[in-house]
């Protein structure tokens, strides 16, 4: 392909703006797909990530677009995964590129992930179109949102393109637009092959596939290359593009981007970010490259033990698709055998949970999510904690510190009173706080562990779903940091355990120890429910006693409605877990975490 006919672009937009509408119409508009294969919202892959109504893993398509210069060009859009969670990636599929269309919903405005997603652009050096969706909705306000973007983001905004991805209004622009607003790639057919692998995932047939762009040199089918990251060689038995099915081609020349398929067996052999060239060519590799780190840790244990060795193969199943997701085998006194996993947020430990339990039928219970704590000893050394249940003997250690993050949360004006108390509930400090036009942005400096379980649940409920949000690590800072334990009739349940603020542990405790009190059934005994810090109890609610058969209320009277009672009863049984003597709920291990 001629380089200078290559347009490559990503679609820079908050959630529910309408990137994937837009990306179908694009695709739809120029015969990519035959109308009838049309599926909706073509790019994201997954049934999940079509449920959730997020797009997780990268994708791209190629587009070819005859202009209204005559000429055909090429045009390579690169998916870009919508959440916070998954921000290196987008780093990375955005150097991939040369430009974006900065979508945003004319009838919202800018929000938090539109402003993040923007600053990865930037720092990538786009080029930037905007385009002004939704544009068929009354509530579509034009020159409010131009102001918004010129203001909040600092570009110019007055030949936004004004589009509805829902009746096709605006994309003949919008596909101008990129041919001639946007640069096309650099890059030196003769120089020694540099490509970038942007994203890579498992296929059952064809193994690993690696989404790369080249940047120099060109790449053929039956060539021999070489990771940079890991030194590993492969032969690579197959290029192609996505139109957006799978199209095997000759080769893949600079500034093109494609796939290749080289027999890799695990995903973890291929890293995002990688720098790929010929076997025995040297180059320089990328700037940028990391691999990627789980942040956030929490236990998953079967309900059910004996589907332990399910659980297994499901995580391992998973694992294979998933360079960012770590796990080892862990055994708990409460819950037996089960695995300790790592994932790079909230919503990725979610999207996993959901897989497992949905994909593999497997019921799980989930232990409270952990960052890495630093755990500073008096002799010195430092070791990392994955696990409160591991934390150390108390008395050996010398402090704790923990990870903090920058958040970024945009808001409507009248709610964000209640924002600035969450935040300050969560030991937050308050960074910036600016306005534009009626929402307010306020950037605080979090702990990651206030942040993982429900903040963001708590912030959309306190703002009726308007606030949003978006966060990156910063580093680590020490702090009064305990680990808090959870007696349940007077055993400890390390699957409760948690590390908290010294001053926050009496108000967590005692929430704790409230909830558990509804949480659990009453047994024929009474059961004292306890938080403690080392040997001191900071909290206490004990359970009565059960005073007679639940059925005994029916007085006999109502067969079926007795009989119901004992299913009922018989279903709540097989979702719980005995700990000594006790039976706790498998949904006691979420709500007891989560802080009202
Ligand atoms: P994520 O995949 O979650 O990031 O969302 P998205 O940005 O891809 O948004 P999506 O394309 O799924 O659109 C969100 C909702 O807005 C859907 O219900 C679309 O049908 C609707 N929508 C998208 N574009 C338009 C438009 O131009 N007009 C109207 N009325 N609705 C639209």
């Amino acid at each position: 392909t001629d380089i200078s006919k290559i347009r490559n672009f990503s679609i820079v937009a908050h959630i529910d703006h309408g990137k994937s509408t837009l990306a179908d119409r694009l695709i739809q508009s120029t015969n990519t797909v035959a109308e009838r294969d049309m599926k909706a919202q073509m790019l994201d892959s997954m049934d999940i990530e079509r449920e959730r109504g997020i797009t997780i893993k990268a994708n791209t398509v190629r587009i070819d677009y005859t202009a209204e210069d005559g000429e055909t060009y090429v045009l390579n859009l690169i998916d870009t995964p919508g959440h916070v969670d998954f921000a290196y990636e987008v780093s990375r599929s955005m150097r991939a590129v040369e430009g974006s269309l900065l979508v945003v919903d004319s009838t919202q405005g800018v929000e938090a992930q539109t402003l993040a997603n923007v600053y990865h652009a930037i720092d990538a050096d786009h080029e930037l179109v905007p385009v002004f969706n939704k544009i068929d909705l009354p509530a579509s306000d034009i020159s409010r949102v131009a102001e918004q973007v010129e203001d909040v983001i600092g570009i110019d905004a007055s030949g936004a393109i004004a589009v509805s991805a829902k009746t096709g209004q605006g994309i003949k622009e919008t596909l101008e637009a990129i041919v001639t607003q946007l640069p096309a790639p650099k890059g030196d057919p003769d120089a020694p092959l540099k490509a970038m692998l942007v994203d890579s995932w498992y296929d059952s047939y064809l193994g690993v596939i690696v989404l790369v762009r080249i940047i120099d040199g060109k790449l053929k089918k039956g060539e021999k290359i070489k990771f940079l990251s890991n030194d590993t060689v492969h032969h690579v038995d197959r290029i192609g593009v996505f139109r957006p099915e799978m199209t095997v081609i000759e080769e893949l020349g600079p500034g093109e981007i494609g796939f290749l398929t080289a027999s890799i067996k695990q995903v973890r052999d291929t890293r995002v970010g990688d720098t790929i060239t010929h076997q025995r060519s040297e180059v320089e590799p990328l700037p940028g490259f990391k691999p990627a780190q789980p942040v956030v840790f929490c236990g998953l244990f079967p309900v059910d033990s004996a589907q332990f060795e399910d659980l297994r193969e499901a995580i391992d199943k998973l694992a294979l698709n998933d360079a960012s997701f770590s796990y080892e085998m862990e055994s708990s006194a409460a819950l037996g055998f089960g695995f300790r996993c790592g994932f790079l947020g909230l919503l990725h430990l979610e999207v996993i949970r959901d897989r497992i339990e949905r994909e593999y039928d497997i019921d799980l219970i989930t232990t409270a999510p952990s960052v890495i704590y630093d755990i500073h000893m008096k002799d010195g050394t430092v070791t990392q904690l994955h696990n409160p249940a591991d934390f150390p003997d108390p008395t050996l250690v010398d402090h704790v510190a923990e990870p903090r993050i920058k958040a970024t949360i945009l808001v409507p004006d009248e709610y964000l009173g209640e924002v600035l108390k969450l935040c300050q509930d969560r030991r937050g400090i308050q960074e910036d706080l600016t306005y534009a036009g009626s929402r307010a942005m306020a950037v605080y400096d979090l702990p990651l562990n206030e942040v993982v379980f429900d903040f963001y649940d708590r912030l959309k409920s306190v703002t009726k779903g308007y606030a949003s949000f978006d966060y990156q690590l910063t580093g680590y800072r020490q702090d009064n940091l305990v680990k808090m334990s959870v007696l349940v009739n007077d055993e400890p349940v390390d699957a409760l355990s948690m590390m908290v603020h010294r001053d926050r542990a009496e108000v967590r405790g005692r929430a704790m120890v409230e909830k558990l009190k509804d949480l659990i059934p009453r047994h024929m005994f009474k059961i004292p429910i306890q938080a403690a810090i080392g040997g001191k109890v900071i909290a206490r609610e004990t359970l009565s006693a059960m005073r007679k058969d639940v059925t005994a209320k029916c007085y006999g009277g109502d067969a079926s409605r007795k009989r119901k009672l004992l299913d009922k009863q018989k279903a709540g049984k097989k979702k719980m877990r005995q700990f000594g003597k006790v039976d706790i709920p498998q949904e006691a291990f979420i709500s007891a975490l989560k802080m009202d």
